[in-house]
């Protein structure tokens, strides 16, 4: 069955006619041509396809489009929009995290995303005390951004740049 929806993404309103069962990875990337998030796995294990929705992240793959009727979706390309980068982009170029790049837009989402949530005092499962706000270690870095997989293993740069992003 095919419905009708409107989806805001990075800034831009689309209205859409597309079978509900597509998911919001593919309505961006087919139909959409929004190519910042990138499919891995497509089944929600690897991260590649991160973005965020309403500031929180979610795996674009296993959303269908119809359920974000109306809502904003911000890709990493859209953290820069005019060409200014986002503290975290500029903290991933310093500290080479990345190397084929493919995971890159979802790590990058998916650290301005966990930043929030520590911001919010929101408890990870390396969080010490839930009762405290969570220290940024890079325990706890590496704990909030498993989900994100490289198979360049740019792993140490990735931490060490969502550290110094988070100031
Ligand atoms: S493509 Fe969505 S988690 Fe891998
Ligand atoms: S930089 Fe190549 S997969 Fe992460």
């Amino acid at each position: 069955m095919d419905a009708e929806i409107t989806l805001r993404v990075d800034g831009a309103t689309h209205q859409l006619t597309l079978d509900s069962r597509t998911t919001l990875l593919d309505a961006l990337r087919e139909r959409l041509g929004v190519t910042s998030p990138k499919k891995g796995c497509d089944h929600g294990q690897c991260g590649a396809c991160t973005v965020l929705v309403g500031g929180r992240r979610i795996l674009s793959c296993l959303s269908l489009a119809v359920a974000q009727n109306g809502n904003e979706v911000t890709t990493a390309a859209g953290l820069a929009p005019d060409g200014e980068l986002h503290p975290v982009q500029r903290a991933f170029l310093e500290h080479d995290g990345f190397q084929c790049g493919y995971c890159t837009p979802g790590q990058i989402c998916s650290a301005v995303g966990a930043l929030d949530e520590v911001k919010q005092g929101w408890p990870s499962h390396a969080t010490p005390a839930v009762s405290e706000r969570p220290p940024l270690t890079r325990a706890e870095i590496a704990e909030r951004m498993s989900g994100n997989l490289c198979r360049c293993a740019a792993y140490d740069g990735i931490v060490s740049a969502i550290e110094e992003a988070a100031g």
